[in-house]
């Protein structure tokens, strides 16, 4: 078997893995589901050794061959989880309407909770911030302000007291913020939004939700019907391509964050590299939150297999988070520094490096046991 050359956080393959695709959905089943959901690794494992629904898959662009495109799709067309008997008759009687599914949607999980694991990094910067977020589907991860938090009984009440109260373990000297940041401004890219007062598009992402992972289609729900009220503004457009269009609508005063997570690892590393060009010629501050190996191609040295690293500005990281959201482990100190700058050490200032913004100290509000 050859390994994907992206460690299998976002569904297992992203398309831009080499391999084949047996492999791939055999380390998808040992990799990521067996650990959040037994049908899916059964699933998976089927798929693996199943030669009609193996032919199937690889008719299709390699970007359409992930496990939860094809799992999302057969779960929007029967109306329920496929199982590996489900899934068979699917492709072997109705595979245009499949593919068909699988050709219009993507992988576009929106996950709230990880609103837990940015809020820390946010809430050290000075306000009024403006969020652009690039990938932001249908726009949950926008609202950092909007949820409530509970950093294992330290709580923090978001500004709507109906949105869901996302629970996150605190590990290390995470800086539980004292209060919210203060949003002025806050936009999308995707290159197809999801509207998430368009029930077709919120069944979209509720399939995208795993069996066995009751809490995240409750925390799904509560969180669409808090977004609902304050629809987002999400452009159509290239994280790399529109970047300059919409950033150019940040209101002046405002601290431009651009942030991201779970989306890189869908664009080759040739733009992800183009991206952090276009992130600092902006003179915005950047944070990331992705999988493992995502940042390498741009100097990230960590690894952190099975987990997704929150970096700032494409050098520092900051910690090491749950995929979804559901733990952060704030570093000691945090690691990597510009090319041509010395490390900055915890507790001290960094460099001024923008006019349009102050780089707070890295000093722990509060430390939290493990
Ligand atoms: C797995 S979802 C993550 C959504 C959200 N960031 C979250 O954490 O819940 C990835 C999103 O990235 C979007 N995406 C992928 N490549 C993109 C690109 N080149 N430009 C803009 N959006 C992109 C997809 O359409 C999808 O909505």
């Amino acid at each position: 078997m050859t390994r994907p050359v992206e460690p299998a956080m976002h569904g297992g393959m992203t398309g831009l893995e080499a391999g084949d695709t047996a492999g791939n959905y055999l380390l998808f089943a040992q990799v990521e589901a067996a650990v959040r959901s037994p049908d899916y690794e059964t699933l998976a494992r089927a798929v693996a050794e199943d030669q009609v629904v193996l032919a199937f898959l690889d008719r299709l662009p390699s970007a359409k061959r992930q496990p939860n495109l094809l799992f999302a799709s057969a779960r929007a067309v029967l109306g329920e989880p496929a199982t590996p008997a489900t899934l068979h008759d699917l492709v072997a009687q109705r595979p245009a309407l499949l593919r068909h599914v699988m050709a219009s949607r993507r992988t576009q999980t929106n996950e709230a909770a990880r609103c837990a694991v940015l809020l820390p990094a946010l809430a050290l910067l000075d306000g009024p911030l403006a969020l652009l977020e690039v990938g932001a589907a249908a726009g949950l991860t926008l609202f950092p302000d909007v949820y409530s938090y509970d950093y294992e009984g330290r709580f923090l009440a978001g500004i709507d007291g109906e949105a869901p109260v996302l629970q996150c373990r605190a590990i290390g000297p995470v800086p539980i913020p004292s209060r919210l940041p203060d949003v002025v401004w806050r936009a999308g890219i995707d290159l197809q939004p999801l509207d998430v007062t368009d029930d077709d598009d919120v069944a979209w992402l509720s399939c995208l939700v795993w069996p066995g992972e009751a809490d995240r289609s409750e925390r799904l729900e509560q969180a669409v019907a808090a977004v609902r009220k304050r629809p987002p503004t999400i452009h159509r457009g290239d994280l790399l391509d529109d970047l300059h269009q919409v950033s150019a609508e940040v209101p002046p005063g405002a601290t431009l964050v651009v942030y991201h997570s779970a989306v890189l690892a869908y664009v080759s590393e040739e733009k992800r590299r183009a991206f952090a060009s276009a992130v600092s010629e902006l003179g915005a501050l950047w944070l990331s939150n992705e999988g493992d190996g995502v940042l390498n191609c741009i100097g990230v040295g960590l690894r952190a297999p099975g987990s997704f690293l929150l970096v700032r500005d494409g050098h520092e990281v900051l910690a090491k988070t749950d995929p979804h959201g559901t733990w952060i482990e704030w570093l000691d100190e945090p690691r990597g520094s510009p090319p041509d700058q010395p490390s900055p050490r915890s507790g001290q200032a960094e460099v001024v490096t923008s006019g349009r913004m102050m780089r707070p100290p890295l000093t722990p509000t509060s430390r939290t046991g493990p």
